[in-house]
């Protein structure tokens, strides 16, 4: 298993959308191989999640972790459908987009369905926290960033957002934090 370089916001990979992994690849060693090295790669960076598009591969994959108790996941073009119009303010950060973060709203609950590293079709239906990771992940494979859905006035480097906390940045919009993720 390699530890793979990871792109940088600018880099034109990042904003490409991906290509679907055909379904008789998914098994294939370089399909595996880089699927192992995602994982290396994201555990290495300390990261929530990592897109395939991230380490400078136009595929449709997604490694990510939905919750503490659960190990990473890996899935191959996934598919997302939000299951509300309610929507979860929470600050954001990408291993693509180092030393930033950013409040975001997105859609509450989302259904997903994908292929796991087996080949096997998953479908999952997510909320909170899990859905938002979710979704930042995804985004990844249609060329989207974080960055372009934050509420602007509210992106901040690390440092001044561990300083002065979440809630100081939205509270001058008056707007609520719905969950601290990091
Ligand atoms: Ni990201």
């Amino acid at each position: 298993m390699a530890i793979l370089k990871i792109a940088r916001a600018g880099h034109p990979v990042l904003r490409k959308p991906a290509s679907p992994v055909p379904l008789s690849d998914i098994g294939s060693p370089e399909i595996q191989r880089l699927i192992d090295d995602m994982l290396h790669t994201v555990d290495d960076a300390d990261g929530a999640g990592l897109a395939a598009p991230q380490v400078h591969q136009s595929k449709r994959i997604v490694v990510l972790q939905l919750d503490d108790d659960r190990g990473m996941e890996v899935w191959i073009n996934p598919e997302l459908t939000p299951l509300t119009d309610a929507h979860l303010i929470t600050f954001e950060g990408c291993l693509s987009v180092p030393g930033l973060r950013g409040a975001v709203a997105r859609p509450a609950q989302i259904e997903v369905s994908a292929y796991d590293r087996t080949g096997a079709p998953l479908q999952l239906v997510l909320d909170d926290f899990a859905a938002v990771v979710a979704q930042h992940e995804c985004d990844h494979l249609d060329g989207v960033l974080y960055i372009d859905k934050a509420i602007p006035e509210t992106l901040s480097f690390l440092d001044e957002y561990r300083r002065y906390g979440a809630q100081s940045l939205l509270a001058p919009r008056g707007d609520e934090l719905d969950a601290e993720g990091e």
